[in-house]
């Protein structure tokens, strides 16, 4: 129906347009005639003429209406195809998100981690788990080095010295939700195994590279997580990246 709509007025237009081109010929070409010359000249009545004028009036007022419907019509239809394109993500996942107050989040030394309590706190509405680290906290890497990879890992050193990572709960092996477990300390898949540290760094199982993680920043005291930046890249550390070491206790499936 919108084909033969479009069609119709492709076809209104080119009539108008055909019209108007014999009224400006008209226009040029003849001097502007009164209805009672018309009357003269054709025969008819000036009543006739006036009619005449009048159904011209109302044949382009239904087709400058048509044009108006349609062009409105077509506008709904590209504003609706852009929403469904690009939507307004703000407020939820895929947007920045203010996820609490710094004080919210204890800061822990890796050993000591413990879900919703010290070091490593899960927030739904960012799929995220927002770790922070100790200010003496142990790294395997120093200088140069080490705030390389911080930065290659999307590690933020806070202006107290503590440091904060953004997790995505995602497993990077198949999707599966991963879940911290306080037994492990640290990161444990339950789908397939894969065994990730404090850090989000690969300790074993059949994930390719490390979790991934959101750019984190402050607003004040806020803690916002940017979900719509996100580092896909870290790989599994070797001895010259790994930034932190693995746990001491064993993790059994
Ligand atoms: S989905 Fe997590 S190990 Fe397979």
């Amino acid at each position: 129906m919108g084909v033969a709509l479009g069609a119709y007025v492709l076809q209104l237009i080119a009539e108008d347009k055909t019209e108007r081109t014999t009224l400006i010929t008209d226009d040029v070409n003849r001097p502007h005639i009164t209805p009672q010359q018309y009357e003269v000249l054709h025969g008819g009545g000036a009543e006739a003429a006036e009619i005449a004028k009048e159904r011209l009036s109302r044949r382009r007022f239904l087709r400058r209406s048509m044009l108006t419907v349609w062009g409105l019509s077509t506008t709904a239809a590209v504003a609706g195809a852009l929403y469904m394109l690009y939507p307004n993500l703000a407020g939820q996942f895929g947007s920045a998100l203010n996820v609490g107050k710094k004080a919210d989040f204890t800061a822990a030394k890796p050993p000591d981690f413990k879900i919703g309590q010290a070091g490593v706190f899960y927030r739904q509405e960012a799929k995220t788990y927002v770790v922070h680290l100790a200010k003496d906290t142990q790294f395997l890497l120093n200088g140069s080095n080490l705030s390389d990879q911080l930065d290659a890992e999307t590690v933020v050193k806070d202006s107290d010295g503590t440091y904060w990572i953004a997790l995505y709960q995602r497993c990077v092996h198949l999707g599966c939700t991963v879940p911290f477990r306080d037994n492990c300390v640290s990161f444990k898949c339950p789908c397939h195994g894969s065994h990730y540290n404090v850090d989000g760094e690969w300790l074993d199982g059949p994930a390719p590279k490390s979790l991934d993680r959101f750019a984190i920043s402050f607003n004040g005291t806020d803690v916002v997580v940017d979900t719509a930046s996100v580092n896909t890249k870290v790989p599994h550390p070797d001895q010259t990246t790994r930034l932190i070491a693995p746990p001491s206790v064993e993790c059994s499936v």
